[in-house]
Protein backbone atom coordinates (compact mmCIF):
# COMPACT_ATOMS: atom_id res chain seq x y z
CA UNK A 1 0.00 0.00 0.00
CA UNK A 2 1.17 3.19 -1.11
CA UNK A 3 1.23 5.86 1.82
CA UNK A 4 0.56 9.45 0.73
CA UNK A 5 2.99 11.95 2.80
CA UNK A 6 0.25 14.26 4.69
CA UNK A 7 -1.28 12.16 7.24
CA UNK A 8 -5.34 12.50 7.52
CA UNK A 9 -4.28 12.96 11.01
CA UNK A 10 -1.67 13.85 12.75
CA UNK A 11 -1.31 13.41 17.09
CA UNK A 12 1.52 14.37 18.63
CA UNK A 13 2.41 13.62 22.33
CA UNK A 14 -1.08 13.36 23.81
CA UNK A 15 -1.28 13.09 27.59
CA UNK A 16 -4.80 12.96 29.37
CA UNK A 17 -4.15 12.77 33.20
CA UNK A 18 -7.07 12.25 35.72
CA UNK A 19 -6.06 14.02 39.03
CA UNK A 20 -3.73 16.58 40.05
CA UNK A 21 -0.47 15.41 39.18
CA UNK A 22 2.47 15.75 41.29
CA UNK A 23 6.91 16.39 39.65
CA UNK A 24 7.61 12.53 40.78
CA UNK A 25 4.66 10.99 38.80
CA UNK A 26 6.39 9.29 35.56
CA UNK A 27 9.00 7.54 38.28
CA UNK A 28 6.51 5.95 40.27
CA UNK A 29 3.76 4.60 37.85
CA UNK A 30 2.18 1.42 38.58
CA UNK A 31 0.43 0.54 35.51
CA UNK A 32 -0.71 4.29 34.63
CA UNK A 33 -1.36 5.26 37.89
CA UNK A 34 1.21 7.35 40.19
CA UNK A 35 1.80 5.38 43.92
CA UNK A 36 2.25 8.61 45.37
CA UNK A 37 -0.93 10.96 44.11
CA UNK A 38 -2.88 8.50 42.83
CA UNK A 39 -2.96 10.53 39.34
CA UNK A 40 -4.29 8.44 36.25
CA UNK A 41 -2.08 8.73 33.16
CA UNK A 42 -4.74 7.23 30.93
CA UNK A 43 -2.92 8.42 27.55
CA UNK A 44 1.00 9.64 28.51
CA UNK A 45 2.70 10.49 25.53
CA UNK A 46 0.99 9.47 22.70
CA UNK A 47 1.38 9.52 18.62
CA UNK A 48 0.20 8.73 15.71
CA UNK A 49 -0.56 9.49 12.46
CA UNK A 50 -3.45 8.36 9.92
CA UNK A 51 -2.76 7.93 6.52
CA UNK A 52 -5.15 8.44 3.57
CA UNK A 53 -7.69 5.57 3.08
CA UNK A 54 -5.92 3.59 5.58
CA UNK A 55 -7.10 1.25 8.78
CA UNK A 56 -5.10 1.99 11.69
CA UNK A 57 -5.56 -0.32 14.25
CA UNK A 58 -5.37 0.26 18.30
CA UNK A 59 -5.26 -2.98 20.05
CA UNK A 60 -4.30 -3.13 23.80
CA UNK A 61 -6.14 -4.44 27.17
CA UNK A 62 -8.58 -3.20 28.84
CA UNK A 63 -7.49 0.41 30.56
CA UNK A 64 -4.81 1.29 28.59
CA UNK A 65 -5.85 4.15 26.90
CA UNK A 66 -8.16 3.66 23.89
CA UNK A 67 -10.94 5.18 24.05
CA UNK A 68 -9.16 8.01 26.00
CA UNK A 69 -7.62 8.55 23.15
CA UNK A 70 -10.64 8.60 20.74
CA UNK A 71 -12.51 10.34 22.87
CA UNK A 72 -9.64 13.44 23.05
CA UNK A 73 -9.46 13.36 19.12
CA UNK A 74 -13.37 14.01 19.16
CA UNK A 75 -13.41 16.25 21.69
CA UNK A 76 -15.38 14.64 24.21
CA UNK A 77 -12.78 15.23 27.08
CA UNK A 78 -9.97 17.52 27.61
CA UNK A 79 -6.52 16.53 27.60
CA UNK A 80 -3.38 17.57 29.42
CA UNK A 81 -0.73 18.11 26.35
CA UNK A 82 -0.26 17.28 23.22
CA UNK A 83 -1.57 18.58 20.09
CA UNK A 84 -3.38 17.24 16.77
CA UNK A 85 -4.19 17.88 13.21
CA UNK A 86 -6.33 17.15 10.45
CA UNK A 87 -5.23 17.67 7.16
CA UNK A 88 -8.90 18.77 6.01
CA UNK A 89 -8.66 21.73 9.25
CA UNK A 90 -6.46 24.59 7.59
CA UNK A 91 -4.42 21.75 6.06
CA UNK A 92 -3.20 20.43 8.86
CA UNK A 93 -1.44 23.53 10.33
CA UNK A 94 -3.86 23.96 13.19
CA UNK A 95 -3.85 22.35 16.47
CA UNK A 96 -7.58 21.12 16.80
CA UNK A 97 -7.22 21.13 20.49
CA UNK A 98 -6.34 24.38 20.49
CA UNK A 99 -9.50 25.93 17.69
CA UNK A 100 -12.45 27.33 19.74
CA UNK A 101 -15.85 25.48 20.86
CA UNK A 102 -17.27 26.53 17.57
CA UNK A 103 -14.37 25.51 15.20
CA UNK A 104 -14.70 22.59 17.18
CA UNK A 105 -18.03 21.30 16.65
CA UNK A 106 -17.68 22.27 12.70
CA UNK A 107 -14.73 19.51 13.15
CA UNK A 108 -16.95 17.04 14.79
CA UNK A 109 -19.88 17.81 12.36
CA UNK A 110 -17.96 17.81 9.06
CA UNK A 111 -14.57 15.98 9.43
CA UNK A 112 -14.63 13.19 11.75
CA UNK A 113 -17.20 10.47 12.38
CA UNK A 114 -17.74 8.87 15.53
CA UNK A 115 -18.91 5.00 16.40
CA UNK A 116 -18.83 4.61 20.45
CA UNK A 117 -19.03 1.18 22.20
CA UNK A 118 -21.90 2.46 23.60
CA UNK A 119 -24.71 3.05 21.24
CA UNK A 120 -26.49 4.98 23.57
CA UNK A 121 -23.75 7.39 23.78
CA UNK A 122 -24.19 8.24 19.87
CA UNK A 123 -27.93 7.95 19.06
CA UNK A 124 -31.24 9.16 20.47
CA UNK A 125 -33.04 5.94 21.05
CA UNK A 126 -36.47 7.36 20.63
CA UNK A 127 -35.87 9.21 17.01
CA UNK A 128 -35.92 7.69 14.09
CA UNK A 129 -33.06 6.47 12.21
CA UNK A 130 -33.72 8.92 9.57
CA UNK A 131 -34.12 11.32 12.18
CA UNK A 132 -30.95 10.29 13.64
CA UNK A 133 -29.47 10.99 10.24
CA UNK A 134 -30.93 13.92 9.68
CA UNK A 135 -29.91 15.26 13.21
CA UNK A 136 -26.31 15.40 11.44
CA UNK A 137 -26.72 16.64 8.25
CA UNK A 138 -28.51 19.46 9.98
CA UNK A 139 -25.72 20.32 12.55
CA UNK A 140 -23.78 20.73 9.32
CA UNK A 141 -25.86 23.40 8.13
CA UNK A 142 -28.36 21.41 5.65
CA UNK A 143 -32.26 22.48 5.18
CA UNK A 144 -33.08 20.78 2.68
CA UNK A 145 -36.11 17.90 3.98
CA UNK A 146 -36.15 15.95 0.38
CA UNK A 147 -32.15 16.16 -0.18
CA UNK A 148 -31.76 14.76 3.91
CA UNK A 149 -34.45 11.72 3.03
CA UNK A 150 -32.33 10.90 0.26
CA UNK A 151 -29.44 10.65 1.98
CA UNK A 152 -30.68 9.01 4.71
CA UNK A 153 -32.10 6.13 2.55
CA UNK A 154 -28.76 6.20 0.62
CA UNK A 155 -26.81 6.16 3.85
CA UNK A 156 -29.40 3.28 5.32
CA UNK A 157 -28.86 0.88 2.38
CA UNK A 158 -25.22 1.44 2.68
CA UNK A 159 -25.26 -0.02 6.27
CA UNK A 160 -28.07 -3.04 4.69
CA UNK A 161 -31.13 -1.52 6.77
CA UNK A 162 -34.13 -2.02 5.12
CA UNK A 163 -35.46 1.63 4.08
CA UNK A 164 -38.86 0.38 5.48
CA UNK A 165 -37.77 0.95 8.65
CA UNK A 166 -36.36 4.22 8.60
CA UNK A 167 -39.17 5.42 10.91
CA UNK A 168 -38.54 3.13 13.08
CA UNK A 169 -36.33 4.07 16.46
CA UNK A 170 -32.88 2.70 17.14
CA UNK A 171 -34.35 1.39 20.32
CA UNK A 172 -36.53 -1.59 18.88
CA UNK A 173 -33.20 -2.71 16.60
CA UNK A 174 -30.91 -5.70 17.40
CA UNK A 175 -27.51 -4.22 18.88
CA UNK A 176 -25.99 -5.26 15.84
CA UNK A 177 -28.50 -3.04 13.79
CA UNK A 178 -28.03 -0.15 16.14
CA UNK A 179 -24.00 -0.17 15.50
CA UNK A 180 -25.11 -0.43 11.41
CA UNK A 181 -27.18 3.36 12.39
CA UNK A 182 -24.74 4.74 14.16
CA UNK A 183 -22.02 3.80 11.33
CA UNK A 184 -24.85 5.78 8.95
CA UNK A 185 -24.81 8.88 10.76
CA UNK A 186 -21.17 8.92 11.60
CA UNK A 187 -20.91 8.75 7.43
CA UNK A 188 -23.66 11.66 7.01
CA UNK A 189 -21.31 14.66 6.26
CA UNK A 190 -18.71 12.19 4.05
CA UNK A 191 -16.27 12.66 6.75
CA UNK A 192 -12.33 11.98 6.16
CA UNK A 193 -11.95 10.14 9.26
CA UNK A 194 -14.31 7.86 10.99
CA UNK A 195 -13.30 6.91 14.55
CA UNK A 196 -14.64 3.26 15.44
CA UNK A 197 -14.37 2.41 19.18
CA UNK A 198 -15.44 -1.60 19.99
CA UNK A 199 -17.88 -1.64 17.62
CA UNK A 200 -18.22 -5.22 17.46
CA UNK A 201 -17.52 -5.73 21.28
CA UNK A 202 -20.57 -6.99 22.80
CA UNK A 203 -22.53 -8.28 19.77
CA UNK A 204 -22.89 -11.96 18.98
CA UNK A 205 -20.38 -13.62 16.87
CA UNK A 206 -22.49 -13.96 13.60
CA UNK A 207 -23.47 -10.22 13.76
CA UNK A 208 -19.94 -9.26 14.64
CA UNK A 209 -19.13 -10.68 11.46
CA UNK A 210 -21.57 -8.95 9.47
CA UNK A 211 -20.60 -5.69 11.20
CA UNK A 212 -16.78 -6.44 10.18
CA UNK A 213 -17.78 -7.31 7.03
CA UNK A 214 -19.58 -3.68 6.59
CA UNK A 215 -16.74 -1.55 7.95
CA UNK A 216 -14.55 -3.52 5.20
CA UNK A 217 -17.42 -2.83 2.13
CA UNK A 218 -17.53 1.07 3.57
CA UNK A 219 -13.68 1.35 3.17
CA UNK A 220 -13.97 0.14 -0.32
CA UNK A 221 -16.68 2.40 -1.38
CA UNK A 222 -15.83 5.44 0.23
CA UNK A 223 -11.78 5.43 0.30
CA UNK A 224 -11.93 6.77 4.04
CA UNK A 225 -9.57 6.61 6.81
CA UNK A 226 -10.51 4.70 9.63
CA UNK A 227 -8.85 4.96 13.32
CA UNK A 228 -10.28 1.53 14.87
CA UNK A 229 -9.96 0.68 18.35
CA UNK A 230 -10.18 -2.91 19.62
CA UNK A 231 -8.78 -5.11 22.35
CA UNK A 232 -9.41 -8.04 19.66
CA UNK A 233 -6.60 -8.84 17.83
CA UNK A 234 -8.66 -11.13 15.67
CA UNK A 235 -10.93 -7.92 14.76
CA UNK A 236 -7.66 -6.14 13.95
CA UNK A 237 -6.04 -8.39 11.84
CA UNK A 238 -9.29 -8.84 10.05
CA UNK A 239 -9.14 -5.09 9.01
CA UNK A 240 -6.37 -3.09 10.22
CA UNK A 241 -3.48 -1.93 7.27
CA UNK A 242 -1.48 -0.62 10.55
CA UNK A 243 -0.93 -1.50 13.87
CA UNK A 244 -0.56 0.24 17.30
CA UNK A 245 -0.58 -1.80 20.40
CA UNK A 246 -1.36 -0.01 23.83
CA UNK A 247 -0.08 -0.81 26.94
CA UNK A 248 -0.99 1.44 30.23
CA UNK A 249 -1.19 4.63 28.37
CA UNK A 250 2.00 3.77 26.12
CA UNK A 251 2.13 2.68 22.21
CA UNK A 252 4.88 -0.55 23.13
CA UNK A 253 4.45 -1.06 19.36
CA UNK A 254 3.15 -0.25 15.71
CA UNK A 255 3.60 -1.42 12.35
CA UNK A 256 2.42 -2.90 9.46
CA UNK A 257 -0.59 -5.50 10.99
CA UNK A 258 0.77 -8.53 9.38
CA UNK A 259 4.73 -7.85 10.91
CA UNK A 260 3.37 -7.38 14.25
CA UNK A 261 1.53 -10.44 13.94
CA UNK A 262 4.06 -12.58 12.35
CA UNK A 263 7.29 -11.20 14.55
CA UNK A 264 5.87 -9.50 17.59
CA UNK A 265 8.92 -7.56 19.34
CA UNK A 266 7.12 -6.93 22.62
CA UNK A 267 6.31 -9.00 25.39
CA UNK A 268 2.83 -8.05 26.17
CA UNK A 269 2.38 -8.37 21.98
CA UNK A 270 3.57 -11.74 22.44
CA UNK A 271 1.34 -13.13 24.27
CA UNK A 272 -1.58 -11.23 22.60
CA UNK A 273 -0.52 -12.93 19.18
CA UNK A 274 0.18 -16.46 20.81
CA UNK A 275 -3.33 -16.16 22.39
CA UNK A 276 -4.89 -15.86 18.65
CA UNK A 277 -3.89 -19.31 17.68
N1 LIG B 1 -13.17 9.99 34.34
C1 LIG B 1 -12.12 9.26 34.74
N2 LIG B 1 -11.53 9.50 35.93
C2 LIG B 1 -10.47 8.79 36.34
N3 LIG B 1 -9.91 7.80 35.62
C3 LIG B 1 -10.45 7.52 34.43
C4 LIG B 1 -11.60 8.21 33.93
N4 LIG B 1 -11.91 7.70 32.72
C5 LIG B 1 -11.01 6.72 32.48
N5 LIG B 1 -10.14 6.60 33.51
C6 LIG B 1 -9.01 5.66 33.59
O1 LIG B 1 -8.19 5.87 32.47
C7 LIG B 1 -7.61 4.65 32.02
C8 LIG B 1 -7.90 4.46 30.55
O2 LIG B 1 -9.29 4.21 30.35
P1 LIG B 1 -9.91 3.95 28.90
O3 LIG B 1 -11.36 3.92 29.05
O4 LIG B 1 -9.32 4.91 27.95
O5 LIG B 1 -9.33 2.48 28.59
P2 LIG B 1 -9.67 1.52 27.38
O6 LIG B 1 -8.37 1.10 26.79
O7 LIG B 1 -10.65 2.15 26.47
O8 LIG B 1 -10.33 0.26 28.13
P3 LIG B 1 -11.53 -0.73 27.65
O9 LIG B 1 -10.87 -1.74 26.74
O10 LIG B 1 -11.98 -1.34 28.93
O11 LIG B 1 -12.58 0.08 26.97
C9 LIG B 1 -8.18 3.57 32.94
O12 LIG B 1 -7.23 3.30 33.94
C10 LIG B 1 -9.41 4.21 33.51
O13 LIG B 1 -9.70 3.68 34.78
MG1 LIG C 1 -12.60 1.63 25.82
ZN1 LIG D 1 2.12 11.65 41.13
Amino acid sequence: MVLDNQPVLKVNNLVVRYGEGCPHCQENLEKNRCKLCGSVWACNDISLEVYPGEVLGIVGESGSGKSTLMKSIYFDIETTDGDAYLMEYHDGEKNIWESSASQQRLIRNNIMGMVYQNPLLGLRMDYSSASNIAEKIIAAGSRNAGQMTERAEELLNAVEILTSRMNEAPKNFSGGMQQRVQISKALANNPAILLLDEVTTGLDLSVQAKVLDLIRKIKAKYGISILLVSHDLAVIRMLADRTVVMLDGKIIESGLTDQILEDPQHAYTQQLVHSLI
